[in-house]
């Protein structure tokens, strides 16, 4: 059997793919198993910031595993500790500190969590068209697309429309623990908020003792040409999750705590059985120290410049699908609805 087969025939469909199987990567460039190269512009869905497969996180991660592969929260490790350093440090604010776990959706079911504990109140509120993930309450907080047909969701979380003060501070008022936003919506098309917005949300919740958290699993890390969207927009939040490209492709996610917040974390309040492990810890130090010795929060700046200058933008995603596949692939693609992760 062929991959594509044998995938077929053990993996749950829930993704509908490409016809073709990756065999290895390097840099941005991607191989498949009968040898086509491939320039990878998707970046393995936004993980590869750095490029696939980077010598110096792949050497780290070797040096790691052969020393330790791994050890629980209950003890302290230095592995964790350089890690949750180097983030704080290229997030800039002393006296922050980070809570690790393993993705996307586990980093803002956390904040979310840690609102709900540090505020005492239950209400989430988020921007319609946001993405956030696909467990409980992350799903809950995401866009009404994603939502739909599901049951059972996490309750207390409401939707306001994108970019409406006026909206959020109705919401607000009522009792709210947090606003969850992503600075920038990447599956509504890349709608990005205003400065205004950002840093009126940020007034509005130290007004109500909310909680802002910014999702920044897509615009952290130096993707936005700066360290997050916080730096961006210049808008303090008091949380910000990240994950992605955090870890070059080993899975990690964490949320950086602004020093008022962690404060009031106490030992119990949350847990993970391999968040902050030391192969992922080695990752995130050795995936950090290369984004800021290589200037990529830069780059990405002045690649933003020249893609808007250079590019045609297809007007949806099942359009650049299609050229996509027109371009490198003998066949073309499946539908692609419903492939968002
Ligand atoms: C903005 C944003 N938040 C959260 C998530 C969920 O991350 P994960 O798939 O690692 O759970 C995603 C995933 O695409 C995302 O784009």
């Amino acid at each position: 059997m062929d991959s594509k087969a044998l995938e077929d025939a053990y993996v749950l469909p829930t993704y509908e793919k490409f016809p073709f199987a990756l065999e290895r990567g390097e840099g941005c460039w991607v191989w498949d198993e009968a040898g086509n190269k491939y320039l990878d512009l998707y970046g393995g869905h936004a993980v590869a910031a750095i490029g696939h497969s980077p010598a110096e996180v792949t050497a780290a991660i070797a040096a790691q595993s052969a020393k330790l592969l791994f050890y629980s929260n209950l003890v302290y490790l230095k592995a964790r500790a350089e890690a949750a350093r180097a983030l704080v440090e290229f997030c800039g604010e002393k006296g922050s500190q980070v809570f690790f776990c393993n993705s996307g959706a586990e980093a803002n079911e956390n904040a979310m969590r840690i609102a709900r504990s540090v505020t005492g109140k239950a209400k989430i509120v988020c921007a319609e068209g946001g993405f956030h993930g696909r467990t409980a309450a992350a799903i809950a907080a995401t866009g009404a697309k994603y939502r739909k047909n599901l049951s059972g969701l996490g309750g207390d979380i409401t939707h306001v429309p994108f970019g409406d003060l006026a909206a959020a501070e109705t919401a607000l008022k009522d009792d709210a623990a947090a606003f969850l936003l992503e600075p920038i919506q990447s599956v509504q098309g890349c709608t990005t908020a205003s400065g205004e917005y950002l840093r009126g949300l940020a007034a509005l919740c130290e007004k109500n003792n909310s909680l802002l958290i910014f999702d920044e699993v897509q615009t952290g890390l130096g993707r936005v040409g700066a360290p997050s969207a916080r730096h961006a927009f210049d808008a303090r939040p008091h949380m910000q999750t990240f994950a992605k490209a955090l870890a070059s492709g080993v899975p990690a996610g964490a949320v950086l705590c602004a020093p008022e917040v962690s404060a009031k974390v106490k030992p119990g309040a949350l847990g993970s059985t391999f968040g902050g492990g030391p192969l992922a810890s080695a990752a995130i130090s050795a995936t950090l120290k290369v984004i800021v010795e290589k200037n990529l929060a830069e780059n990405a700046a002045e690649m933003e410049e020249l893609i808007r200058a250079t590019f045609k933008f297809p007007s949806s995603r099942r359009s650049a699908a299609k050229a996509f596949c027109s371009a490198s692939c003998s066949t073309g693609p499946r539908s692609r609805r419903g492939t968002r992760s």
